[in-house]
């Protein structure tokens, strides 16, 4: 059977892009790639892992070990098993103080962005407005792109612009329209490597409160600080249950344990909490996060003293050494050429490139094509246009070699696309 396109859900024509990075990276799978924000698996440790949900299962329970583990291959609780140790562990490394009750377990963050749309915004409820940091990561747009939530996005090329969320909740309110909440990576975002600076953050909550809407803060890359003093968390400076904080352990652990939480400690009428809603919507996605996967995460937040900081050190060396090697490499290739330009990410695993030629899919192909490196089209990343002369460069998942070998390619790049443009200028002068 054949389905029509029309008869499936419209949102899906708008997720395409993503699948264009998949295919050209399945094609060149040779080329350097600085196109995915993966962490660097030679830093996971997935056998370590399989002893820690030994401790955590011990922990949990006086009974014989082979009893304990295969309590956790059970159903588990909608709201997860390790409530108690994430709230232990914001705690001490996020200077972030909830109750365990406030906290839900879901399948990555990504569920986590899902249930807490789908918990907040009602279907055909065009009145009801999501702000979203634009560009922002394509998850939590590409979710509520599929919920058919109404997305007004806000200029944050150089960081959130506040003066445009203003502006936009007294359009809502002219409109007879409500901002229901407002999206936004105050550290290291993705896909930019840019940081909100305190007072934007003190402001912002400010707003918040003034124009009665809640925060979705996601904290993927915190952690990941490479010098200098940790800027709070929203969450940490947030004293009215505005803020809700999405967190993951896919970096701070690996991406295939598939376990992040959300804080969601906003009082609902009659008693309960946000995050017992979200639970309610929890129980018709994905019911549980698996139970043994929690227990990993669980085990090494016991074995870690619930402070994953010291853990991660060896990490954040890596990401640091290779966004310095690929600052030193941009300086030495392009520092004197005219419309190069980048930022330089005080975390994470991401920068921006600006080049002077238009960065698109035709762009992509040929880079991966004729140079052999990849990198994605930051275009991808905006709702409401722009972003079309720059990349995202993510330098988490490469060695330092390549980061050099991969610069040296993009200078290619470069050089080919600016002898284009010279041909393309002088061939009306030679006619
Ligand atoms: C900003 C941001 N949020 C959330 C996620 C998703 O994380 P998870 O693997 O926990 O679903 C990512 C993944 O790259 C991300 O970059």
């Amino acid at each position: 059977m054949t389905l029509a396109r029309q008869s499936l859900n419209p949102a899906l024509v708008g997720l395409d892009a993503m699948n264009f990075l998949n295919e050209i990276t399945m094609r060149f799978p040779d080329a350097i790639s600085f196109a995915p924000g993966r962490p660097f698996e030679p830093l996971f440790s997935a056998e370590a892992s399989l002893v820690a949900v030994r401790s955590f299962a011990a922990h949990r329970s006086s009974r014989p070990l082979g009893v304990a583990l295969d309590a956790l291959a059970q159903y588990g609780r909608t709201k997860g098993i390790i409530c108690d140790l994430v709230a232990e562990m914001l705690r001490r490394d996020e200077q972030i103080d909830v109750s365990d009750e406030s906290i839900i377990v879901t399948v990555g963050s990504q569920e986590a962005g899902f249930v807490a749309l789908s918990t907040l915004y009602g279907r055909h409820r065009s009145d009801q407005i999501l702000l979203v940091a634009d560009p922002s990561y394509v998850g939590v747009s590409g979710a509520a792109r599929v919920l058919g939530i109404e997305m007004w996005p806000v200029r944050s090329a150089g960081g959130l612009d506040l003066g445009e969320v203003e502006r936009l909740c007294r359009k809502a309110l002219r409109e007879g329209q409500c901002v229901r909440a407002l999206y936004v990576i105050p550290d290291f975002s993705n896909p930019l490597g840019v940081t909100m600076p305190l007072p934007d953050r003190t402001a912002l909550l400010e707003l918040s409160l003034q124009y009665d809407f809640l925060i979705i803060e996601d904290n993927a890359y915190g952690m990941f600080a490479f010098e200098g003093q940790r800027l709070p968390t929203l969450k940490a400076l947030d004293r009215s249950q505005r803020v809700i904080y999405l967190g993951t352990f896919s970096k701070l652990i690996y991406p295939g344990i598939r376990v992040g939480f959300a804080v969601a400690d906003q009082s609902i009428d009659g008693g309960s909490l946000l995050a017992d809603e979200m639970a309610k919507v929890k129980s018709m996605t994905t019911v549980n996060t698996s139970p043994i996967a929690q227990g990993i995460v669980g085990g090494v937040l016991l074995d870690n003293g619930c402070s994953l900081a010291a853990a991660i050190r060896a990490k954040v060396q890596h990401y640091r050494r290779n966004r310095d090697r690929l600052l030193q490499e941009l300086r030495e290739s392009f520092a004197t050429v005219d419309g190069v330009k980048w930022n330089e990410p005080k975390g994470g695993f991401f920068l921006t490139l600006e080049v002077p030629f238009s960065v698109d899919d035709d762009a992509l192909l040929e880079s991966a094509s004729t140079d052999g490196v990849l990198w994605v089209p930051m275009r991808y990343f905006y709702l409401g246009g722009g972003g079309e002369s720059q990349m995202r460069l993510s330098f988490s998942g490469l060695e330092e070699p390549d980061i050099a070998r991969g610069v040296e390619r993009l200078a290619g790049l470069l050089r080919r696309k600016q002898v284009a443009r010279a041909q393309r200028v002088a061939a009306p002068l030679s006619r």
